[in-house]
């Protein structure tokens, strides 16, 4: 008998026995308000090991820990009074909820939460499923997104059976719309040096940290990380001194070729390459506010991640609609939306990932 990843569907006895496997240093795949997660005991090294291998993810990225009440922090670190004041501000504010905060690390939790540095992330997840399994067990669950490095979050169970099915010491929960939010946590560095930093965009927006900050008498602009783009290949070696590793451009790439449909409204795009109407027969298009709808008849397939423009609805479909893409029959292309985000803290997290999925490539369609 092939020993294979086990799907439960959700229900008490289910949670009791996901419990269990987590004390015996096993891991669960649990849905949270954002994405998936593959949950171990965080102060186990023998199941963060597992973590690493299940996934493929190198030891330089660092884990995000999960804990259910704030004075649980209380263990994991050793905050500066700065760190201490502003993890309370935000933390009593957006949790539980998608934002994640990273501060000192206590020198007692396990190298492989930190990836050996001195920081570490810590957030309460809203998720009913992941709350309910936090507060069944009485340690801190560690819990990077339950995908494969590099590949697309998962937002459903199947789409973790699919990465992951094949590791035998992985219970997956099966719960249907869960994930409501669909994009990962916002990340946010509070420095030991007096600095806010976004890592990583979400949900909560620098609008919202600032306004709470501010409120509370915290006169600190927090910073947003540039989408910068850091190219590396499959086999090169992830450096350890970037800021979040989690940044790096192969991220969140679906397996099939990606692109960025340019907006051409003003035709300047001199330097971007043009993809032929052609070979939209043989790409799944995905589309925002029927922006490309022009090319819908033209397309393999066609799917609109909100064709009202709303910006959660368009969240939540993102990743699933990767990976549909992904497994439909003929596409060798993936053909992605620009989105106007300036305005829009929302879309601006959003195309984040989709700057990501198509490695920073853009097209025109000719
Ligand atoms: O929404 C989420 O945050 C999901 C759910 C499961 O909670 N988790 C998630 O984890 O997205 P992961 O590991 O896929 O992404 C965490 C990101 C990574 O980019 C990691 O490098 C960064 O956070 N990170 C974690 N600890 C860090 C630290 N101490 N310093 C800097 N970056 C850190
Ligand atoms: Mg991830």
């Amino acid at each position: 008998e092939i020993q294979v990843a086990k799907i439960l569907n959700f229900s008490e006895e289910s949670m009791d026995l996901c419990a269990h496997a987590l004390q015996a240093s096993n891991l669960v795949a649990f849905p949270t308000e954002t994405v998936y997660g593959l949950g171990a005991n965080a102060l186990d090294e023998k199941a963060l090991e597992k973590i690493f291998f299940a996934k493929g993810r190198p030891k330089s990225d660092p884990l995000i820990v999960h804990i259910s009440e704030i004075f649980q922090a209380e263990s994991l670190t050793e905050m500066t009074s700065f760190q201490r004041h502003c993890f309370d501000i935000l933390g009593k504010k957006f949790w539980p909820g998608p934002l994640t905060l990273i501060v000192k690390a206590s020198k007692n939790i396990p190298k492989l939460i930190t990836a050996g540095g001195d920081s570490i992330a810590i957030r309460i997840p809203s998720g009913k499923i992941a709350l309910s399994l936090l507060k069944k067990v009485n340690f801190p669950i560690a819990a990077p997104s339950a995908n494969r490095f590099g590949h697309v979050s998962p937002t459903k169970a199947n789409h973790v059976y699919d990465d992951l099915g094949s590791f035998p010491d992985l219970y997956i929960i099966n719960q249907i719309e869960e994930c409501d939010i669909g994009i990962e946590s916002t990340v946010v560095k509070i420095s030991e040096n007096n600095e806010i930093s976004i890592l990583r965009p979400g949900a909560i927006s620098s609008l919202q940290l600032n306004n709470v900050l501010n409120e509370n008498n915290v006169n600190i602009k927090v910073n947003l990380v540039k989408r910068e783009v850091k190219i590396i290949n499959e086999d090169q070696e992830l450096s350890t001194n970037l800021d979040s590793p989690g940044q790096l451009l192969t991220h969140y790439s679906p397996n099939i070729e990606s692109f960025i449909i340019k907006n051409n409204e003003l035709k300047l795009n001199k330097n971007i390459p043009l993809f032929s109407k052609n070979l939209l027969s043989k790409s799944v298009l995905i589309d925002f506010n029927s922006k490309n709808l022009k090319f819908k008849e033209l397309s393999l397939c066609y799917l609109d991640l909100s064709d009202s423009g709303d910006s959660k609805e368009a969240s939540k479909n993102l990743f699933h609609f990767l990976r549909k893409a992904e497994i439909i029959e003929n596409a060798e292309f993936i053909l992605l939306p620009d989105l106007n985000y300036e305005n829009n803290e929302n879309l601006s997290a959003i195309f984040d990932r989709i700057y990501r999925a198509a490695s920073g490539k853009f097209v025109l369609i000719n």
